[in-house]
């Protein structure tokens, strides 16, 4: 992700999909068991990035926390890996950014906000003592490639076996995540999660109806390949390491009552996919003409990018200058933006995710 405030300034769709969602957080309070002997209630948002599009969702989970529990002390856990922008994170908690929205930990008394920046395939909160684990558009990430993809930048335009690897390494990687977070539960905990998955008439993020983003990306870079500006092995390993699961298979390992995830307590409360509208389209049509195309374009492409630009710029040889790097991939960019201005009919990216309520029995 792009640091700096970037991803949060660039993701209101995202922010859009947790506020729509915010009441399964609620509904979990609901039903947490008290916390025993005063310990602090722990809840933890994992795959947070810079924290900003959760934080109102967070605010109001830790307003109905203390609304249940009046004098018990708060732990909030913000997850990320090493590499995310933990400092724009710390600012906006406490309002130092300017902002005061929603600035809980100013809010309320007894409240107290860490950060881990270790991934969400392992365990990072002690066995049992995690009331609520929270996650929203992360977990499509899994841990590593298995292989690049040879002709096609992302796992939704994959065959063969290179599709297989990667679905073999996102069932592991889900069972994985799911073992870890039923170690860190107490029991009568909760999960709380909306991931990007493939819902059941195949749509999936920017794939839902009109021009598919994940196409646009591969014939754009396979386009700057054609060109000769970046090599064979450049198009190649511009592979998003990400799966887009079904609520299948996010369910499976829940129902299973063979499964390992199973045994360790966890059960499925319930499990839907639902379609969060491109906020940036619905300006667009909402202008009804008084929005250019091109004014679209620019509006829209940041949101692309702040969550795809690694993926090119890492694919880049490294033996490149970095200015040269950073010149292709702004080139990249430029490329989709002209496209969308040419003709913007069909450009969107509709969020499409699968939502899950878990307990631990
Ligand atoms: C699209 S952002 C979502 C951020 C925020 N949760 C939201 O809904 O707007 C995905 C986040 O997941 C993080 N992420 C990716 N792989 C991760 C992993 N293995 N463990 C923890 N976070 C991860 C990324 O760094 C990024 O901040």
């Amino acid at each position: 992700m792009k640091g700096g405030g970037y991803y949060s300034q660039s993701t209101r769709g995202a922010k859009d999909v947790i506020d729509n969602a915010s009441s399964m957080l609620i509904d979990a309070v609901a039903a947490l068991p008290a916390p025993q002997n005063g310990r602090p209630i722990n809840i933890a948002d994992y795959g947070a990035a810079d924290g900003g599009t959760s934080k109102k969702s967070i605010r109001d989970t830790v307003a109905a926390l203390r609304g249940r529990f009046t004098n018990q002390q708060i732990l909030v856990t913000y997850t990320d890996l090493a590499s995310n922008d933990f400092s724009t994170l710390f600012k906006s908690m406490q309002g130092l950014d300017g902002d005061a929205d929603n600035t809980y930990y100013n809010e309320f008394d007894g409240v107290f906000v860490h950060a881990c920046g270790i991934g969400f395939h392992r365990q990072l909160i002690p066995d049992g003592s995690l009331s609520l684990g929270f996650s929203a558009t992360a977990m499509h990430y899994i841990s590593e490639k298995p292989c690049e993809i040879p002709d096609h930048v992302h796992m939704v335009g994959a065959s063969g076996a290179a599709l297989q690897a990667y679905a073999d390494r996102a069932a592991k990687d889900w069972e994985n995540i799911l073992l870890a977070r039923a170690n860190e539960l107490v029991s009568g905990g909760r999960l709380v999660f909306m991931n990007f998955g493939k819902d059941e008439q195949g749509r999936y993020l920017g794939g839902t109806d009109g021009i598919d983003m994940f196409d646009t990306f591969d014939s754009l870079w396979k386009e700057l390949a054609a060109e000769g500006r970046i090599t064979q092995d450049e198009y190649v390993n511009a592979s998003f390491s990400q799966f887009y699961r079904t609520k299948e298979e996010f369910s499976a390992p829940l129902l299973d009552t063979a499964s390992p995830v199973h045994a360790a307590g966890l059960r499925l409360i319930s499990a839907h996919t639902g379609v969060v509208k491109c906020p940036y389209r619905a300006a667009f049509e909402a202008a009804n003409g008084a929005m250019s195309a091109r004014e679209f374009a620019v509006s829209y492409i940041p949101t692309l990018r702040s969550w795809s630009e690694t993926v090119f710029a890492t694919a880049l040889d490294r033996g490149r200058p970095a200015d040269e790097r950073a010149a292709i991939v702004d080139d990249f960019f430029q490329r989709y933006e002209d496209r969308v201005a040419t003709n913007p009919d069909g450009h969107a990216m509709d969020y499409v995710h699968c939502y899950l309520a878990i307990e631990k029995v």
